[in-house]
């Protein structure tokens, strides 16, 4: 066996004909068989052992009851079950062409890569399967903050959110993969450095049923962001909190010596924002130093980024106050969230970017 590849699905019943159909066509002359990965609650699973009946290259599937880590958790399932080490997955709607199938099996033939991505975003690419501009922009923002968190594993991938690719499984350690939802790849390509490849592709429209993506979906996904890139954050969300204890403290005792209340104030954001710039210098990106720019410019990045902020965030605060109604103290816990999230991917994207 040279090719195993994978299907996670859920209530494709009616694309599994046409799918299947398709790959069998694409994948002559390479010793391919198909894993179907299946959660779902219709008829799918006896869809699939109907045509593997008649067809010529194996084909199985694997029902599982529970749904345990959803798209992500059956695709590291598939990898379990696959005879041969090289597996593709894509997915079962037909929105990753199978006919894409022999290129991106030639481009890992060439033996100097791990993993090979299908790209909507490399040049040639395309995705004209998103259901509505909405989604075209969730995606490329979500793309572009996955990117920013990642700089430097992520660096050759346009498309870490992509469901279609090619890998060895020796080069992953599937122990340490903790899938959530649908982003399994960048689970994997954020786990450990591997060596990328990728080959454009136009992403299709689904062929019948409905898309599976939900808020839900979402949720997993920023849920599986934070815990990919835990320590960072972590680190960051804490000197920010001791950053802006410290401004409480400076503000306290500089009016407590009579000194003006706005003059204080300044003094205690301009004291805080230098500090702080200092701390995540030393502890949080710290590895990313040396392929980013000199510390002067860094330095000028963060520090006039961080007083735009504050500047902004004073009216943002008064404008959700008086038109959203919103408590004052609710208001500026929102925008300081926000400020948190907006802060930590500037000075991954920008002031640390290689
Ligand atoms: N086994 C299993 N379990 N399969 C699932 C589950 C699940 O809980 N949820 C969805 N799937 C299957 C679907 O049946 C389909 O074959 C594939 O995963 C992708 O799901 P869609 O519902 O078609 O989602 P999509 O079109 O929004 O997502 C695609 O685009 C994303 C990039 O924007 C997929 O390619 C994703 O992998 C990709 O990340
Ligand atoms: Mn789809």
């Amino acid at each position: 066996m040279q090719l195993s590849i994978i299907v996670p699905t859920f209530n494709e019943a009616p694309n599994m004909a046409e799918l299947v159909g398709r790959i069998q066509h694409a994948v002559e002359g390479i010793d391919a068989e198909v894993i179907v990965v299946d959660d779902s609650t219709d008829d799918t699973p006896d869809v699939v052992r109907a045509l593997a009946e008649t067809t010529t290259i194996p084909l199985r599937v694997i029902h599982r009851d529970e749904r345990t880590g959803g798209l992500g958790g059956a695709v590291v399932e598939g990898f379990a079950a696959a005879q041969s080490d090289v597996c593709l997955v894509m997915d079962g709607d037909l929105q990753h062409p199978p006919e894409d199938i022999p290129t991106l099996w030639h481009r890992f033939g060439e033996g100097d890569a791990d993993v090979v991505v299908a790209s909507r975003y490399q040049s040639g690419g395309a995705e004209a399967g998103f259901a509505d501009k909405t989604r075209v922009f969730v995606s490329k923002v979500s793309t572009a903050v996955t990117k920013s968190m990642f700089p430097v594993r992520l660096r050759d991938v346009s498309d870490p959110m992509t469901g279609f690719f090619v890998l060895d499984r020796r080069a992953i350690d599937a122990e340490t993969l903790r899938p959530r939802g649908f982003k399994i790849l960048l689970e994997i390509l954020a786990r450990k450095p591997l060596r990328v490849a990728e080959v454009p592709f136009t992403f299709a429209d689904r062929h019948a049923g409905d898309s599976k993506a939900s808020v839900r979906q979402g949720v997993h996904f920023l849920s599986q962001l934070t815990a990919l890139r835990f320590g960072k954050m972590s680190l960051f969300a804490i000197i920010g909190g001791v950053g802006a204890i410290a401004n409480l403290v400076i503000v306290w005792a500089l009016t407590a010596m009579g000194v003006d209340y706005l003059v204080a104030a300044i003094i205690a954001a301009e004291v805080t924002i230098i500090g702080n710039f200092l701390l995540i210098e030393r502890f949080v990106f710290h590895d990313m130093r040396g392929a980013a720019s000199g510390g002067w410019m860094r330095f000028a990045k963060s520090f006039g980024f961080n007083n735009a902020e504050a500047l902004v965030r004073i009216p943002l605060v008064a404008l959700l106050v008086e038109s959203w109604h919103v408590s004052a103290v609710l208001a500026t816990g929102i925008t300081l969230v926000l400020a948190f999230f907006v802060r930590f991917v500037f000075h991954s994207l920008v002031v640390y970017a290689p």
